[in-house]
């Protein structure tokens, strides 16, 4: 499969899920509790994943689709084509802002991230990758990070690391927080992710994230050096639900040894 034109494809497909979503803000649209009123979903999230899924299977037949909703296919193992979707990252913000959620895609091939992208809909920024050939902010290529030191940093936090929580210790991640420059929380794992690729942010860090959260964003950030794993610094599988960290280059290991790994 020649992969610029499977990313002329997946880029199309992406913008017109966007343009749905951006018609759909002046619709009356129906939220429902998943687990808890902080876990939310609505009609839009799941219109807009089986958008996807009956646009890949028409397009692509043989290529399968992981979605955050369930609508494309139980996947226990990552051969041929897969397609990882999250059709809105950071539905909480979606619902109550109408801003700073993204639609984010990873398309893995017999488990290898080969193409990325994360699209801000309300801004049409779209951070897209293919493997081995450089990530783009709107078709313009992103150039390779530059090393920082944690005194000058920008970090993003998911919020809830304040509550206690078995993934981090405390007091270590206080630490780091008194050491960087700055912490944001934006409430999109994938915004996020796009952030620290771009260097608006330097680390992002997060106790648990899955798959269809952080698969485009991975792809992208092998092609700008950006490093990313476990909060162990170990791979992320995307067959689980993990604590998730992504760091400029130059703060990957000590982030991870000094105020992360437990
Ligand atoms: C959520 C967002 C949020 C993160 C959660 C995710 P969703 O995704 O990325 O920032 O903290 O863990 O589940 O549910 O809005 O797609
Ligand atoms: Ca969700
Ligand atoms: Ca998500
Ligand atoms: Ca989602």
């Amino acid at each position: 499969m020649n992969h610029q034109l499977l990313d002329e494809a997946a880029q199309k497909l992406i913008r017109q899920a966007g343009e749905r979503i951006k018609d759909s803000l002046h619709k009356q649209m129906t939220v429902t509790e998943k687990t808890s009123s902080s876990d939310l979903v609505t009609n839009i999230d799941i219109e807009t994943e089986q958008f996807f899924v009956d646009q890949v299977s028409k397009q692509f037949p043989e290529h399968r689709l992981l979605g955050e909703e369930g609508s494309g296919d139980v996947i226990t193992s990552f051969d041929g084509y897969v397609w990882i979707v999250d059709p809105i990252d950071g539905t909480t913000n979606f619902i109550n802002q109408q801003r700073n959620f993204c639609i984010t895609v990873g398309i893995y091939k017999d488990g290898i991230g080969e193409l990325g992208y994360i699209y801000q809909v309300m801004t049409g920024e779209m951070i897209s990758a293919i493997r081995g050939q450089g990530a783009f902010q709107n078709g313009v290529k992103l150039h390779p990070l530059t090393p920082v030191a944690f005194e000058d940093s920008l970090i993003g936090v998911n919020a809830s690391w304040v509550a206690p929580n078995r993934h981090i210790d405390h007091e270590r991640v206080a630490r780091l927080i008194k050491r960087v420059r700055g912490t944001r929380s934006y409430g999109s794992a994938a915004l996020e992710i796009s952030y620290v690729v771009t260097g608006r942010l330097d680390a992002y860090f997060s106790m648990r994230l899955s798959a269809w959260d952080v698969a485009g964003g991975m792809v992208i950030a092998n092609e700008v050096g950006a490093l990313s794993g476990t909060l162990g610094g170990a791979p992320f599988d995307l067959l689980k639900k993990q604590p998730f960290v992504i760091a400029n280059p130059a703060l990957f290991e000590e982030l991870i040894k000094d105020y992360l790994v437990k």
